[in-house]
Protein backbone atom coordinates (compact mmCIF):
# COMPACT_ATOMS: atom_id res chain seq x y z
CA UNK A 1 0.00 0.00 0.00
CA UNK A 2 1.34 3.53 -0.38
CA UNK A 3 1.69 6.67 1.69
CA UNK A 4 -1.34 7.89 2.60
CA UNK A 5 -0.31 11.47 3.52
CA UNK A 6 -3.41 14.42 4.09
CA UNK A 7 -4.13 17.40 4.55
CA UNK A 8 -2.76 17.14 8.38
CA UNK A 9 0.82 17.88 7.18
CA UNK A 10 -0.74 21.17 5.36
CA UNK A 11 -2.26 22.11 8.43
CA UNK A 12 0.93 21.78 10.97
CA UNK A 13 2.60 24.02 8.01
CA UNK A 14 -0.10 26.57 8.31
CA UNK A 15 0.01 26.18 12.03
CA UNK A 16 3.97 26.00 12.44
CA UNK A 17 4.50 29.24 10.06
CA UNK A 18 1.66 30.88 11.84
CA UNK A 19 2.95 31.21 15.23
CA UNK A 20 6.50 30.87 13.84
CA UNK A 21 7.17 27.78 16.04
CA UNK A 22 8.98 25.10 14.31
CA UNK A 23 8.88 21.70 15.20
CA UNK A 24 6.95 22.17 18.52
CA UNK A 25 5.49 19.22 19.00
CA UNK A 26 4.82 18.67 22.37
CA UNK A 27 3.29 22.12 23.17
CA UNK A 28 -0.20 22.01 24.59
CA UNK A 29 -1.43 24.58 22.09
CA UNK A 30 -0.10 22.55 19.29
CA UNK A 31 -1.76 19.31 20.63
CA UNK A 32 -5.02 21.14 20.95
CA UNK A 33 -4.81 22.62 17.50
CA UNK A 34 -3.44 19.13 16.16
CA UNK A 35 -6.75 17.40 16.98
CA UNK A 36 -8.95 20.36 15.89
CA UNK A 37 -7.45 20.09 12.45
CA UNK A 38 -7.21 16.30 12.46
CA UNK A 39 -11.14 15.82 13.77
CA UNK A 40 -11.94 18.72 10.99
CA UNK A 41 -10.23 16.72 8.02
CA UNK A 42 -11.06 13.06 8.98
CA UNK A 43 -14.29 14.55 8.89
CA UNK A 44 -14.56 16.11 5.61
CA UNK A 45 -11.76 14.27 3.99
CA UNK A 46 -11.80 10.96 5.28
CA UNK A 47 -8.02 10.94 4.74
CA UNK A 48 -6.04 9.25 7.79
CA UNK A 49 -3.19 10.02 9.37
CA UNK A 50 -1.15 7.47 8.56
CA UNK A 51 2.54 7.89 7.54
CA UNK A 52 3.57 4.95 5.73
CA UNK A 53 2.38 1.78 5.01
CA UNK A 54 5.53 -0.35 3.51
CA UNK A 55 6.24 -3.70 5.74
CA UNK A 56 8.65 -3.13 8.06
CA UNK A 57 11.85 -4.78 7.22
CA UNK A 58 12.54 -7.55 9.76
CA UNK A 59 16.32 -5.66 10.61
CA UNK A 60 14.37 -3.07 12.29
CA UNK A 61 11.68 -4.42 13.88
CA UNK A 62 13.41 -4.81 17.51
CA UNK A 63 13.97 -0.94 17.14
CA UNK A 64 10.66 -0.17 15.68
CA UNK A 65 9.35 -1.88 18.66
CA UNK A 66 11.82 0.43 21.34
CA UNK A 67 10.30 3.52 19.39
CA UNK A 68 7.36 2.70 20.19
CA UNK A 69 6.60 4.55 23.11
CA UNK A 70 8.25 7.89 22.25
CA UNK A 71 6.34 10.45 20.29
CA UNK A 72 8.00 13.71 19.30
CA UNK A 73 8.65 15.87 21.90
CA UNK A 74 10.44 19.79 21.74
CA UNK A 75 11.19 21.08 25.30
CA UNK A 76 11.38 25.11 24.84
CA UNK A 77 15.02 25.93 24.88
CA UNK A 78 15.91 29.30 25.16
CA UNK A 79 19.96 29.82 25.65
CA UNK A 80 21.64 32.62 26.69
CA UNK A 81 24.18 34.49 24.01
CA UNK A 82 27.30 32.61 25.74
CA UNK A 83 25.47 29.60 25.90
CA UNK A 84 24.77 29.32 22.31
CA UNK A 85 28.34 30.01 21.43
CA UNK A 86 29.68 27.44 24.07
CA UNK A 87 27.43 24.44 22.38
CA UNK A 88 27.79 25.91 18.76
CA UNK A 89 30.87 23.12 18.40
CA UNK A 90 28.62 19.93 19.57
CA UNK A 91 26.01 20.85 17.81
CA UNK A 92 28.37 20.87 14.66
CA UNK A 93 29.98 17.38 15.77
CA UNK A 94 26.90 14.79 16.49
CA UNK A 95 29.00 12.09 16.22
CA UNK A 96 31.40 11.27 19.24
CA UNK A 97 33.34 8.10 20.67
CA UNK A 98 32.83 6.90 24.64
CA UNK A 99 35.03 5.09 26.36
CA UNK A 100 35.05 3.02 30.03
CA UNK A 101 38.67 2.27 30.25
CA UNK A 102 39.48 1.19 33.94
CA UNK A 103 40.71 -1.45 36.47
CA UNK A 104 37.38 -2.89 35.66
CA UNK A 105 38.74 -3.22 32.32
CA UNK A 106 41.33 -6.02 33.74
CA UNK A 107 38.57 -8.37 34.86
CA UNK A 108 37.21 -8.27 31.12
CA UNK A 109 34.31 -10.18 32.46
CA UNK A 110 35.85 -12.49 34.78
CA UNK A 111 36.06 -12.78 38.54
CA UNK A 112 38.62 -15.73 39.45
CA UNK A 113 38.23 -17.46 36.76
CA UNK A 114 34.18 -16.92 37.33
CA UNK A 115 32.50 -15.08 34.65
CA UNK A 116 30.78 -12.06 36.06
CA UNK A 117 28.16 -9.72 34.61
CA UNK A 118 28.45 -5.61 34.66
CA UNK A 119 31.51 -5.04 33.54
CA UNK A 120 32.37 -1.55 35.48
CA UNK A 121 29.19 -2.33 37.91
CA UNK A 122 30.27 -6.23 38.36
CA UNK A 123 32.18 -5.10 41.62
CA UNK A 124 28.82 -3.58 42.57
CA UNK A 125 26.20 -6.13 41.54
CA UNK A 126 28.46 -9.04 42.79
CA UNK A 127 29.52 -7.39 45.98
CA UNK A 128 33.58 -7.78 45.54
CA UNK A 129 35.18 -7.16 48.32
CA UNK A 130 36.96 -3.80 47.60
CA UNK A 131 40.18 -4.59 48.89
CA UNK A 132 40.28 -7.18 46.67
CA UNK A 133 39.50 -5.05 43.78
CA UNK A 134 42.09 -2.52 44.66
CA UNK A 135 44.30 -5.33 43.91
CA UNK A 136 43.70 -4.98 40.00
CA UNK A 137 46.13 -1.39 40.13
CA UNK A 138 49.21 -3.46 41.01
CA UNK A 139 49.20 -5.13 37.42
CA UNK A 140 47.51 -2.79 35.80
CA UNK A 141 49.43 -1.99 32.72
CA UNK A 142 48.60 -0.93 29.48
CA UNK A 143 51.88 -1.25 27.66
CA UNK A 144 49.91 -1.95 24.24
CA UNK A 145 48.02 1.74 24.79
CA UNK A 146 49.00 4.33 22.01
CA UNK A 147 46.99 7.56 22.40
CA UNK A 148 47.48 8.55 18.64
CA UNK A 149 46.69 5.01 17.45
CA UNK A 150 43.15 5.96 19.31
CA UNK A 151 42.35 8.95 18.42
CA UNK A 152 43.31 7.74 14.84
CA UNK A 153 40.65 5.20 14.91
CA UNK A 154 38.01 8.01 16.25
CA UNK A 155 38.76 10.12 13.32
CA UNK A 156 38.96 7.52 11.18
CA UNK A 157 35.22 6.41 12.44
CA UNK A 158 34.06 9.91 11.23
CA UNK A 159 33.63 11.20 14.66
CA UNK A 160 34.39 14.72 15.74
CA UNK A 161 34.79 14.08 19.73
CA UNK A 162 35.99 11.83 22.79
CA UNK A 163 34.53 11.02 26.18
CA UNK A 164 36.45 8.77 27.92
CA UNK A 165 36.15 7.97 31.75
CA UNK A 166 38.59 9.45 34.20
CA UNK A 167 37.09 8.22 37.28
CA UNK A 168 34.21 5.92 36.99
CA UNK A 169 32.06 4.50 40.06
CA UNK A 170 35.09 2.33 41.38
CA UNK A 171 36.71 5.32 41.95
CA UNK A 172 39.62 5.05 40.45
CA UNK A 173 41.40 7.63 39.01
CA UNK A 174 42.81 6.91 35.67
CA UNK A 175 44.77 10.00 35.80
CA UNK A 176 47.74 12.12 37.31
CA UNK A 177 46.02 12.99 40.81
CA UNK A 178 47.77 14.53 43.91
CA UNK A 179 44.11 14.32 45.57
CA UNK A 180 44.10 10.45 45.78
CA UNK A 181 46.64 8.03 45.34
CA UNK A 182 44.15 5.58 44.26
CA UNK A 183 44.99 7.16 40.30
CA UNK A 184 47.11 5.01 37.76
CA UNK A 185 50.34 7.22 38.32
CA UNK A 186 50.62 6.45 41.54
CA UNK A 187 49.15 2.75 41.87
CA UNK A 188 50.30 1.20 38.90
CA UNK A 189 53.30 -0.10 37.02
CA UNK A 190 52.21 1.86 33.86
CA UNK A 191 53.32 5.19 35.87
CA UNK A 192 52.24 7.11 32.63
CA UNK A 193 49.08 9.21 32.53
CA UNK A 194 46.90 8.01 29.40
CA UNK A 195 44.72 11.34 29.49
CA UNK A 196 47.47 13.58 29.48
CA UNK A 197 48.51 11.58 26.22
CA UNK A 198 45.14 11.49 24.77
CA UNK A 199 44.53 15.47 25.12
CA UNK A 200 47.57 16.13 23.93
CA UNK A 201 46.60 13.25 20.43
CA UNK A 202 43.09 15.02 20.41
CA UNK A 203 44.91 18.00 20.10
CA UNK A 204 47.27 16.88 17.44
CA UNK A 205 44.35 15.33 15.31
CA UNK A 206 41.42 18.17 15.82
CA UNK A 207 39.75 16.21 18.35
CA UNK A 208 37.20 17.56 21.15
CA UNK A 209 38.11 16.44 24.80
CA UNK A 210 35.86 15.13 27.46
CA UNK A 211 36.19 13.67 30.44
CA UNK A 212 33.57 11.44 31.98
CA UNK A 213 33.90 12.05 35.74
CA UNK A 214 31.70 9.66 38.48
CA UNK A 215 30.87 13.03 41.13
CA UNK A 216 28.88 11.57 43.17
CA UNK A 217 29.26 7.67 43.17
CA UNK A 218 32.87 6.48 44.36
CA UNK A 219 33.01 3.15 45.82
CA UNK A 220 36.32 3.29 47.08
CA UNK A 221 34.90 6.04 49.47
CA UNK A 222 33.12 5.10 52.42
CA UNK A 223 31.58 8.39 52.89
CA UNK A 224 30.88 8.72 49.11
CA UNK A 225 27.13 7.60 47.81
CA UNK A 226 26.94 3.96 46.19
CA UNK A 227 29.06 1.54 48.20
CA UNK A 228 26.26 -0.21 50.41
CA UNK A 229 28.30 -3.75 50.90
CA UNK A 230 31.93 -2.90 51.49
CA UNK A 231 31.90 0.06 54.17
CA UNK A 232 28.24 -1.00 56.06
CA UNK A 233 26.41 1.26 53.66
CA UNK A 234 26.44 4.92 53.11
CA UNK A 235 26.91 7.10 56.18
CA UNK A 236 25.89 10.33 54.77
CA UNK A 237 28.73 12.23 55.07
CA UNK A 238 28.59 13.33 51.40
CA UNK A 239 29.96 16.61 51.90
CA UNK A 240 32.63 15.45 53.07
CA UNK A 241 33.66 13.10 50.35
CA UNK A 242 32.49 16.22 47.94
CA UNK A 243 34.93 18.19 49.62
CA UNK A 244 37.93 16.22 50.11
CA UNK A 245 37.56 14.37 46.99
CA UNK A 246 35.37 14.72 43.68
CA UNK A 247 35.72 19.16 43.99
CA UNK A 248 39.56 19.17 43.96
CA UNK A 249 39.78 16.01 41.19
CA UNK A 250 37.35 18.04 39.51
CA UNK A 251 39.40 21.13 39.42
CA UNK A 252 42.29 18.75 38.68
CA UNK A 253 41.35 17.57 35.87
CA UNK A 254 40.03 21.11 34.77
CA UNK A 255 43.99 22.89 35.07
CA UNK A 256 45.54 19.26 34.20
CA UNK A 257 43.39 18.81 31.09
CA UNK A 258 41.45 21.44 29.69
CA UNK A 259 38.88 19.28 28.68
CA UNK A 260 35.77 20.06 25.99
CA UNK A 261 33.09 18.58 28.29
CA UNK A 262 33.06 17.22 31.38
CA UNK A 263 30.18 14.07 31.43
CA UNK A 264 28.97 13.17 34.96
CA UNK A 265 26.75 10.77 35.71
CA UNK A 266 24.43 8.86 38.25
CA UNK A 267 23.76 11.95 40.52
CA UNK A 268 22.04 10.02 43.50
CA UNK A 269 22.80 12.23 46.29
CA UNK A 270 23.12 15.40 44.92
CA UNK A 271 21.47 18.56 45.36
CA UNK A 272 20.90 21.60 43.70
CA UNK A 273 23.49 23.16 46.12
CA UNK A 274 25.72 20.34 45.15
CA UNK A 275 25.47 20.52 41.59
CA UNK A 276 26.14 23.85 41.42
CA UNK A 277 29.16 23.56 43.45
CA UNK A 278 30.06 21.12 40.72
CA UNK A 279 29.39 23.15 38.31
CA UNK A 280 30.99 26.18 39.16
CA UNK A 281 34.59 24.50 39.39
CA UNK A 282 34.68 24.26 35.43
CA UNK A 283 32.38 27.09 34.55
CA UNK A 284 35.28 29.08 36.72
CA UNK A 285 38.71 27.85 35.01
CA UNK A 286 37.04 27.02 31.48
CA UNK A 287 33.96 28.70 31.07
CA UNK A 288 33.23 26.96 27.99
CA UNK A 289 33.64 23.87 28.67
CA UNK A 290 30.42 21.99 28.52
CA UNK A 291 28.53 19.81 31.25
CA UNK A 292 26.03 17.28 30.58
CA UNK A 293 22.23 16.91 31.95
CA UNK A 294 23.40 14.10 34.67
CA UNK A 295 25.17 16.09 36.81
CA UNK A 296 21.60 16.57 38.40
CA UNK A 297 18.42 16.04 37.40
CA UNK A 298 16.69 19.23 37.05
CA UNK A 299 15.75 21.50 33.77
CA UNK A 300 16.19 24.61 35.70
CA UNK A 301 18.25 26.85 33.43
CA UNK A 302 22.12 26.88 33.44
CA UNK A 303 23.20 24.33 35.22
CA UNK A 304 23.65 21.94 32.20
CA UNK A 305 24.17 22.10 28.56
CA UNK A 306 23.31 19.75 26.93
CA UNK A 307 20.60 16.28 28.14
CA UNK A 308 22.14 12.99 28.27
CA UNK A 309 19.58 10.19 26.88
CA UNK A 310 19.13 6.99 28.72
CA UNK A 311 21.53 4.73 27.92
CA UNK A 312 21.12 2.24 24.76
CA UNK A 313 17.65 4.44 24.65
CA UNK A 314 15.88 2.91 22.08
CA UNK A 315 13.23 5.66 21.42
CA UNK A 316 14.79 8.70 21.96
CA UNK A 317 12.56 11.54 21.22
CA UNK A 318 12.90 14.84 19.00
CA UNK A 319 14.22 17.45 21.50
CA UNK A 320 14.83 21.11 20.98
CA UNK A 321 17.57 21.24 23.51
CA UNK A 322 20.79 20.01 22.40
CA UNK A 323 20.87 16.80 23.33
CA UNK A 324 22.88 13.10 22.97
CA UNK A 325 22.39 9.39 22.96
CA UNK A 326 24.97 6.95 24.45
CA UNK A 327 24.93 3.83 23.78
CA UNK A 328 27.17 0.58 23.43
CA UNK A 329 29.08 -0.89 20.21
CA UNK A 330 28.18 -4.03 21.73
CA UNK A 331 25.95 -4.69 25.00
CA UNK A 332 28.48 -3.37 27.59
CA UNK A 333 30.21 -0.12 28.50
CA UNK A 334 33.62 -1.36 29.82
CA UNK A 335 35.36 -4.50 27.63
CA UNK A 336 34.10 -7.97 28.46
CA UNK A 337 36.32 -10.58 26.69
CA UNK A 338 32.86 -12.71 26.56
CA UNK A 339 30.64 -10.27 25.35
CA UNK A 340 30.63 -10.65 21.46
CA UNK A 341 27.28 -9.37 20.57
CA UNK A 342 28.47 -6.70 18.95
CA UNK A 343 25.79 -4.33 16.77
CA UNK A 344 25.37 -4.84 13.08
CA UNK A 345 26.94 -1.52 11.62
CA UNK A 346 23.38 -0.63 10.03
CA UNK A 347 22.17 -0.79 13.25
CA UNK A 348 24.71 1.65 14.68
CA UNK A 349 24.46 3.98 11.95
CA UNK A 350 19.99 3.89 12.28
CA UNK A 351 21.13 5.31 15.78
CA UNK A 352 23.30 8.07 14.62
CA UNK A 353 20.63 9.21 11.95
CA UNK A 354 17.63 9.01 14.21
CA UNK A 355 19.25 10.96 16.82
CA UNK A 356 20.45 13.81 14.21
CA UNK A 357 17.17 13.72 12.61
CA UNK A 358 15.55 14.12 16.09
CA UNK A 359 18.09 17.18 16.67
CA UNK A 360 20.34 15.02 18.56
CA UNK A 361 23.89 13.72 19.26
CA UNK A 362 25.47 10.24 19.22
CA UNK A 363 28.28 8.96 22.21
CA UNK A 364 29.00 5.78 21.13
CA UNK A 365 30.92 3.33 23.30
CA UNK A 366 34.11 0.95 23.10
CA UNK A 367 35.59 -0.80 25.64
CA UNK A 368 39.37 -1.31 25.46
CA UNK A 369 40.72 -3.53 27.12
CA UNK A 370 43.40 -3.74 30.07
CA UNK A 371 46.16 -4.13 27.67
CA UNK A 372 45.14 -0.64 26.07
CA UNK A 373 43.92 -2.03 22.63
CA UNK A 374 40.66 -1.70 21.10
CA UNK A 375 40.05 -5.07 19.39
CA UNK A 376 39.07 -5.44 15.58
CA UNK A 377 35.43 -6.10 16.35
CA UNK A 378 34.96 -2.51 17.32
CA UNK A 379 37.80 -1.01 15.07
CA UNK A 380 35.93 -2.90 11.82
CA UNK A 381 32.45 -1.59 12.81
CA UNK A 382 33.83 2.09 13.03
CA UNK A 383 36.04 2.79 10.52
CA UNK A 384 32.84 1.18 8.05
CA UNK A 385 30.74 3.83 9.85
CA UNK A 386 33.92 6.25 8.80
CA UNK A 387 33.42 4.92 5.36
CA UNK A 388 30.06 5.79 5.29
CA UNK A 389 30.50 9.20 6.96
CA UNK A 390 33.43 10.27 4.04
CA UNK A 391 30.39 9.56 1.51
CA UNK A 392 27.35 10.82 2.91
CA UNK A 393 28.67 12.76 5.91
CA UNK A 394 27.40 16.06 4.62
CA UNK A 395 23.88 14.91 5.76
CA UNK A 396 25.00 14.18 9.34
CA UNK A 397 27.67 17.04 10.27
CA UNK A 398 26.00 20.97 11.51
CA UNK A 399 22.51 19.24 10.08
CA UNK A 400 19.35 20.56 12.06
CA UNK A 401 16.41 17.93 12.52
CA UNK A 402 13.82 17.12 10.55
CA UNK A 403 11.97 18.93 8.45
CA UNK A 404 9.02 17.00 9.13
CA UNK A 405 8.30 14.73 12.26
CA UNK A 406 5.22 12.45 10.85
CA UNK A 407 8.06 9.67 10.00
CA UNK A 408 8.64 9.17 12.98
CA UNK A 409 4.71 7.98 13.86
CA UNK A 410 1.53 9.24 15.10
CA UNK A 411 -0.69 9.79 18.17
CA UNK A 412 -3.26 7.43 17.29
CA UNK A 413 -6.13 5.90 19.24
CA UNK A 414 -5.02 2.47 20.97
CA UNK A 415 -7.67 0.64 22.74
CA UNK A 416 -9.32 3.96 23.76
CA UNK A 417 -6.67 6.13 24.74
CA UNK A 418 -4.57 8.45 22.61
CA UNK A 419 -1.07 7.05 22.34
CA UNK A 420 2.22 7.61 20.22
CA UNK A 421 2.33 4.77 17.85
CA UNK A 422 5.95 4.80 15.79
CA UNK A 423 5.99 4.10 11.66
CA UNK A 424 8.01 1.59 10.68
CA UNK A 425 11.82 2.90 10.19
CA UNK A 426 12.05 3.10 6.57
CA UNK A 427 13.53 7.05 6.39
CA UNK A 428 14.77 9.79 7.94
CA UNK A 429 14.97 13.49 7.14
CA UNK A 430 18.26 16.03 8.23
CA UNK A 431 18.36 19.67 7.04
CA UNK A 432 20.39 22.35 6.21
CA UNK A 433 18.79 25.84 4.85
CA UNK A 434 17.56 24.82 1.58
CA UNK A 435 18.39 21.28 1.85
CA UNK A 436 16.41 18.13 2.56
CA UNK A 437 18.62 14.47 3.15
CA UNK A 438 16.58 11.34 2.96
CA UNK A 439 18.01 9.14 4.43
CA UNK A 440 16.37 5.94 3.40
CA UNK A 441 16.94 2.45 5.15
CA UNK A 442 15.29 0.01 2.98
CA UNK A 443 14.20 0.97 -0.91
CA UNK A 444 10.18 0.10 -0.97
CA UNK A 445 9.41 -2.51 -3.50
CA UNK A 446 7.45 0.03 -5.57
CA UNK A 447 10.52 2.58 -5.85
CA UNK A 448 8.86 4.91 -4.67
CA UNK A 449 8.83 7.22 -0.97
CA UNK A 450 6.21 9.86 -0.15
CA UNK A 451 7.21 12.67 2.03
CA UNK A 452 5.07 15.06 3.42
CA UNK A 453 4.48 18.57 1.83
CA UNK A 454 7.18 20.66 1.59
CA UNK A 455 7.16 24.35 1.42
CA UNK A 456 9.27 25.95 -1.52
CA UNK A 457 10.58 24.08 -4.44
CA UNK A 458 12.40 21.36 -5.18
CA UNK A 459 14.86 22.20 -7.80
CA UNK A 460 17.45 19.76 -7.94
CA UNK A 461 17.25 15.95 -6.78
CA UNK A 462 20.31 13.87 -6.46
CA UNK A 463 21.91 11.02 -4.70
CA UNK A 464 24.41 12.53 -2.27
CA UNK A 465 27.26 10.16 -3.13
CA UNK A 466 27.08 10.44 -6.20
CA UNK A 467 25.46 13.95 -7.77
CA UNK A 468 25.52 12.60 -11.21
CA UNK A 469 22.88 10.45 -10.12
CA UNK A 470 19.22 12.31 -10.49
CA UNK A 471 16.32 11.25 -8.55
CA UNK A 472 12.82 12.00 -9.99
CA UNK A 473 10.31 14.02 -8.03
CA UNK A 474 6.88 14.78 -8.11
CA UNK A 475 5.58 17.66 -6.02
CA UNK A 476 1.92 18.80 -5.22
CA UNK A 477 0.35 20.53 -2.00
CA UNK A 478 -0.26 17.07 -0.78
CA UNK A 479 3.57 15.87 -0.36
CA UNK A 480 6.41 14.63 -2.62
CA UNK A 481 6.63 11.60 -4.47
CA UNK A 482 10.82 10.76 -4.77
CA UNK A 483 11.64 8.11 -7.42
CA UNK A 484 14.21 6.22 -5.68
CA UNK A 485 17.06 3.88 -7.40
CA UNK A 486 16.21 0.32 -8.77
CA UNK A 487 18.08 -0.77 -6.12
CA UNK A 488 19.92 0.66 -2.85
CA UNK A 489 23.46 1.69 -4.00
CA UNK A 490 23.97 2.10 -0.48
CA UNK A 491 23.60 -1.17 1.87
CA UNK A 492 23.66 1.06 4.70
CA UNK A 493 21.54 3.92 4.00
CA UNK A 494 21.45 6.03 0.76
CA UNK A 495 20.94 9.70 0.90
CA UNK A 496 18.73 11.45 -1.29
CA UNK A 497 19.64 15.53 -1.44
CA UNK A 498 16.55 17.41 -2.42
CA UNK A 499 18.00 21.69 -3.00
CA UNK A 500 14.96 23.65 -2.51
C1 LIG B 1 25.37 4.32 33.55
C2 LIG B 1 26.24 3.45 34.30
C3 LIG B 1 27.48 3.30 33.68
C4 LIG B 1 27.83 3.88 32.37
C5 LIG B 1 26.88 4.89 31.91
C6 LIG B 1 27.05 5.28 30.48
O1 LIG B 1 24.54 5.12 34.10
O2 LIG B 1 26.28 3.71 35.65
O3 LIG B 1 28.24 2.30 34.12
O4 LIG B 1 29.00 4.55 32.55
O5 LIG B 1 25.64 4.63 32.22
O6 LIG B 1 26.08 6.13 30.06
Amino acid sequence: MLIVFDFMALSILIYLSYMKLHLAYNSIKFSAVLMIFFCFFSATCLAQPVVLSITNPAQFSEMTQLDQFGGPSSGTYSPTEAERQRIAWFREAKFGMFMHWGLYSAMAGYWKGEKVTGGEWAIKMHKLPIEEYRQLAKTFNPIKFNADEWVSLIKAAGMKYLVITAKHHDGFAMFRSSVSSYNIVDATPFKRDPMKELKAACDRHGIKFGLYYSHAQDWNEPDAYGNNWSFNGYKGYMDKYLEQKAYPQIQEICEQYRPDIIWYDTPGEMNMERAQKVAGISRTILPNTLVNSRIFNTNAPGLWDYKSSGDNDGFVQYHNVPWELCGTLNRSWAYKKWDTAFRPVNELLYHLIDAVSKNGNYLLNVGPTAEGEITAPYAERLRELGDWLKRNGEAVYGCNGTAFGTEFGDYAMVEGKSSFVASPVIWRCTTKPGKLYIHVFNMPANGKIVLPAVKGKIKNAFLLANKNHRVTTKQSADGVMVGLPKKAIDTLATVICLEL
